[in-house]
């Protein structure tokens, strides 16, 4: 069981509180991705540490953009690619993910990939063919991981069912052998009977990672469900 939690553009929780939080959980793993401004601050708590993107070169003429090299130097141990954030409104398209994971990879961190459908896209039938074509430009490593986050779902308070969301869970796998986690409006009160799905494995959590008590309460019903 995986939780991550996306602080997105928001400064987050205090990381020597959160750590202190969690200390008492066990069970699960438990990783946070805060802003590139937040990412040392939550490695020096002791914080499993992932970027919120990363680039697929080392180094270069990129404006705003930060490799794996430079994240494995601050200690961070991973990174979250392809957010449908990136993809709506920052062009990222199926290819550059790829890249993106592919290089953060052999460079030695973790990656938790993104995929999922629009609203537009699920009403006209053509989620599978979306995560077929999500999906199929990654590549299986033991470091990758991939989150199913419907579009529709996210910052909605509209999370997929237990039955939708394992049913894309078990489409994806069937795609790439990898752990899948699902995000989209997570929420203490809906934790459990997501992550009870046999392949549901953990949580992209995004809004509830902002305080302390619901991202821990999550973390908490995560274990209980391993
Ligand atoms: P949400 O965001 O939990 O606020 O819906 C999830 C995400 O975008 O990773």
């Amino acid at each position: 069981m995986i939780v991550a939690g996306n602080w997105k553009m928001y400064a987050g929780p205090d990381p020597r509180e959160l750590a202190d939080r969690l200390a008492s959980v066990s069970g699960v793993e438990v990783v946070v991705c805060p802003p590139f401004t937040g990412l040392a601050a939550c490695v020096q708590a002791g914080l499993a540490t992932y970027a919120q993107n990363v680039h697929w070169e080392r180094e270069g003429a990129y404006t705003g953009e930060v490799s794996a090299p430079m994240l494995l130097g601050i200690g961070a141990a991973g990174s979250l690619v392809g957010h449908s954030e990136r993809r709506q409104y920052f062009g990222e398209t199926d290819e550059g993910v790829a890249r993106r994971a592919a290089a953060a990879l052999a460079a030695g961190l973790d990656v938790i990939a993104c995929v999922g459908e629009t609203l537009a896209e699920r009403e006209a039938g053509e989620t599978e063919e979306v995560l077929r074509r999500q999906v199929s430009v990654l590549e299986a490593h033991a470091r990758l991981v991939v989150a199913y986050e419907p579009v529709w779902a996210i910052g909605t308070g509209l999370t997929a069912t237990p039955e939708t969301a394992q049913d894309a869970h078990a489409f994806i796998k069937s795609l790439l052998d990898v752990p899948v986690l699902y995000g989209g409006s997570v929420k203490p009160d809906n934790a459990v009977e997501l992550m009870v799905q046999p392949d549901v494995d953990g949580a992209l959590v995004g809004g509830a990672s902002l305080q302390v008590e619901s991202f821990a309460a999550i973390c908490e019903a995560a274990a209980a469900a391993a």
